[in-house]
């Protein structure tokens, strides 16, 4: 897993100049997430986390429609936010995993939308290296749901 990590780490330096995220730090961060998430490919094998399922499954979240993975049931806010265009990438994770329910409630202009996820992670730098983190476990919607198959 380490080798695999600092691979896709050396990779992301040229693929994305952009993302400020550290892999490698993500995958530690990620500790605090896998109480309710698990990552699990389609084909059923667990590549981070363990048995969570809190939360919805990450595998593939960045370039998903939020709110959409099947089998879980969200909280309403995040479905709407969803239906009316949210779609998860490498910038509006950030703010969404430093506060889930202020980022809810500036997404949907609605003071009152809540969310389904308490969990805060401390800061914009550990949020970017979770980010990062995710991304290795995120490929074209075509190709996860030919695997699927
Ligand atoms: C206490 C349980 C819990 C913890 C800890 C937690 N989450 Fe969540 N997470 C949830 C729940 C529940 C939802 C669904 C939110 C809703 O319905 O509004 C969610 C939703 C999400 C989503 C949106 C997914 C989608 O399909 O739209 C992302 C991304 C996410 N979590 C990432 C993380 C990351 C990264 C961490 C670790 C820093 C984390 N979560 C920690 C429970 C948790």
């Amino acid at each position: 897993m380490k080798r695999l990590t600092l691979a896709v780490a050396t990779l992301s330096l040229f693929a994305a100049p952009a993302l400020a995220g550290d892999p490698a730090a993500g995958e530690a961060a990620f500790n605090q997430c896998q109480t309710c998430h698990v990552v699990e490919n389609p084909a059923g094998e667990v590549l981070a986390g363990r048995a969570g399922r809190q939360g919805p499954n990450l595998y593939g979240v960045i370039g998903r429609q939020a709110g959409t993975y099947e089998d879980f049931r969200y909280q309403p806010s995040i479905v709407e936010a969803g239906e009316q265009g949210l779609v998860w990438d490498e910038e509006n994770l950030v703010p969404y995993l430093v506060n889930p329910q202020d980022f809810l409630r500036e997404t949907l202009n609605d003071r009152r939308a809540r969310s389904g996820m308490s969990h805060r992670v401390r800061n914009e730098g550990m949020a970017q290296d979770l980010v990062a983190f995710l991304a290795q476990f995120s490929e074209p919607a075509e190709e996860a749901e030919e695997a699927a198959d």
